[in-house]
């Protein structure tokens, strides 16, 4: 990640590898371009219309400076119509510019002074050049800059403003910090099933914890015995790798209830017996998305310290058809005593959550949030761009689609549609892990709040966000981080709205977000 400072130096004066400017569409200036045109002697917006560059959310169009200014090239970077350009435009924009200037070493942009928030808008373009900048190498003989023998990547990158520092400053450390936590997630994602073991992930979890100040508690096989979860040891039975739950406390909101965490950690998913076809399996190594996400979102809360409670409760188990594996067939007992009839062991991840669902509920949480990597057929519903969300309770569904729409991780609701239900009877058990082919996202969804009880809940399918298998112009094959950010900022926002009302906070200083 490059570091981030602010700056008050003029574009045409600040010594940089990389002048990122903004400009709209029509080839229409953004601040700072006319001044360097004055100081170049050119016309770039007359260059970027002989070029054919529109100025359209994510065009970019970069040329040396020779001298003329004091960095060493300017990087156009389009955030489409003027009237609409915002954080939204700004992180999209800036993702993409970012990938295009690694082998830059240090950055000087304006693009985050554009829209109504300084604040937002600083949030914008910090989370979109930390977003582009990541690239996972650790498993590389030598790290790929140097292989390709590119300039060091960007490790610096300078906010130039003219106005409130402070605002500035704000967001940028909170796009930081949101961007840090899911490009952690994607390097949790990104670690090969090898090494990314639920032991592996339970000490990355303790290891956060302990720095960042979180209590952290690892149920290991024999707790989880002791504790009735049988969900997730049935899923871990086939493996070697010992499945865990971890439990994560994030106390700063007095005594109020807290919010309730989870996210399917299946560290890889072979299918167990009812085993998947080969093509395409490497990638359910991506299959602990949800977990990484939950992690993730307790070190950002850690970090930035909002007024709240928050208690995750991770499962992770690994998805193997080995000889102790569990069979179809084979009924288990989650915690709490319901059980369900495993009529595919391919439907693990809602097996381990039941537990995990089920052991939440018991501390009476506020409300719950659960994502995972549930279904193929939530990718059939809604594509790769966009998370399913289900859940019992309309304006918690609301929040969160609106703190994805914010942080750019759209999702969308599919209903939860209770007479399917029938589906999921089974005849020996409380329920059965399958439905029919058809609905199987939301089948999936009964099966869970079979689970949760009466408390308010929502459960977002990312199997199609987690992870993309061809990289686009904004992400690079592999983990996205998807849904770290958007849990993040509805739960900052559940907490401003708290703070408004009871007061219960610390009465931290924080610019007002825009509250709905
Ligand atoms: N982990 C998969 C879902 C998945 C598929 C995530 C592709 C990401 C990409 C999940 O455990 C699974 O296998 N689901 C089955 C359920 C079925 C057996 C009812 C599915 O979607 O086919
Ligand atoms: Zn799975
Ligand atoms: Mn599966």
């Amino acid at each position: 990640m490059p570091t981030f400072d602010v700056s008050s130096a003029s574009p045409t004066d600040v010594v940089a590898d990389l002048l990122m400017l903004p400009v709209f569409q029509g080839q229409r200036p953004g601040p700072g371009v006319e001044a360097v045109q004055r100081a170049m002697r050119a016309d770039l917006m007359a260059t970027l219309k002989e070029h054919r560059v529109r100025g359209k959310v994510g065009d970019l169009f970069t040329l040396p400076t020779l001298g003329r200014t004091k960095a060493k090239a300017v990087m156009l970077v389009g955030l489409g119509p003027e009237r609409e350009a915002g954080p939204a435009a700004i992180r999209r924009a800036s993702l993409k510019a970012a990938r295009a200037a690694v082998k830059f070493g240090s950055v000087a942009s304006t693009v985050g002074r554009v829209g109504g928030s300084p604040e937002e808008s600083a949030q914008a373009f910090a989370e979109g050049m930390a977003l582009g900048s990541y690239r996972f190498d650790r498993y590389k003989e030598r790290p790929v800059d140097e292989a390709s023998q590119e300039k060091p990547k960007l490790r610096k990158v300078s906010v130039l403003t003219d106005g409130d520092r402070s605002e500035v400053r704000s967001g940028i450390r909170r796009g930081s910090v949101y961007a840090e936590a899911a490009n952690w997630a994607r390097d949790l994602v990104n670690t090969p099933a090898l090494d990314a073991t639920p032991a592996f992930l339970a000490e990355q979890a303790r290891t956060m914890a302990g720095e960042r100040g979180l209590t952290c508690k690892i149920w290991t096989k024999g707790d989880l015995q002791k504790g009735g979860f049988g969900g997730i040891l049935g899923v871990g039975a086939g493996s070697v790798n010992e499945p865990r739950l971890i439990e994560l406390t994030y106390k700063a909101g007095g005594a109020s209830a807290p919010i309730g965490l989870t996210g399917k950690g299946v560290t890889f998913d072979s299918g167990g017996l009812s085993i998947k076809p080969a093509e395409g399996m490497e990638w359910m190594k991506a299959d602990m998305g949800g977990a990484a996400a939950a992690l993730a979102t307790m070190r950002a809360l850690a970090e930035l310290g909002p007024a709240a409670n928050v208690v995750a409760a991770i499962p992770s188990a690994e998805n193997l058809p080995g000889g102790s594996a569990i069979r179809p067939g084979d009924v288990l007992r989650h915690r709490g005593g319901k059980t369900s009839e495993v009529l595919n062991t391919d439907a693990e991840g809602r097996l381990i959550l039941a537990d995990a669902l089920a052991y939440l509920s018991e501390k009476q949480p506020r409300l719950i949030i659960d994502s995972a990597t549930l279904t193929g057929a939530a990718m059939v519903a809604l594509g790769l761009d966009i998370w399913a969300v289900m859940g019992s309770d309309r304006g918690l569904i609301q929040d969160l689609l609106a703190a994805g729409q914010a942080e750019g991780e759209p999702g969308w609701e599919l209903p939860l549609w209770t007479d399917y239900r029938r589906h999921i009877e089974s005849s020996v058990a409380d329920v059965k892990n399958v439905g029919i082919r058809w609905g199987g996202a939301i089948t999936a969804g009964l099966f869970l709040r079979e689970f949760v009880g009466d408390i308010p809940w929502a459960h977002l399918d990312v199997a199609g966000t987690a992870f993309v298998e061809q990289g686009t112009d904004y992400w690079p094959r592999g983990a996205t981080g998807s849904p770290t950010r958007t849990i993040l900022r509805f739960i900052e926002e559940q907490a401003e709205r708290d703070g408004g009302s009871e007061a219960t906070g610390s009465g931290r200083a924080r610019g007002g977000r825009a509250r709905r």
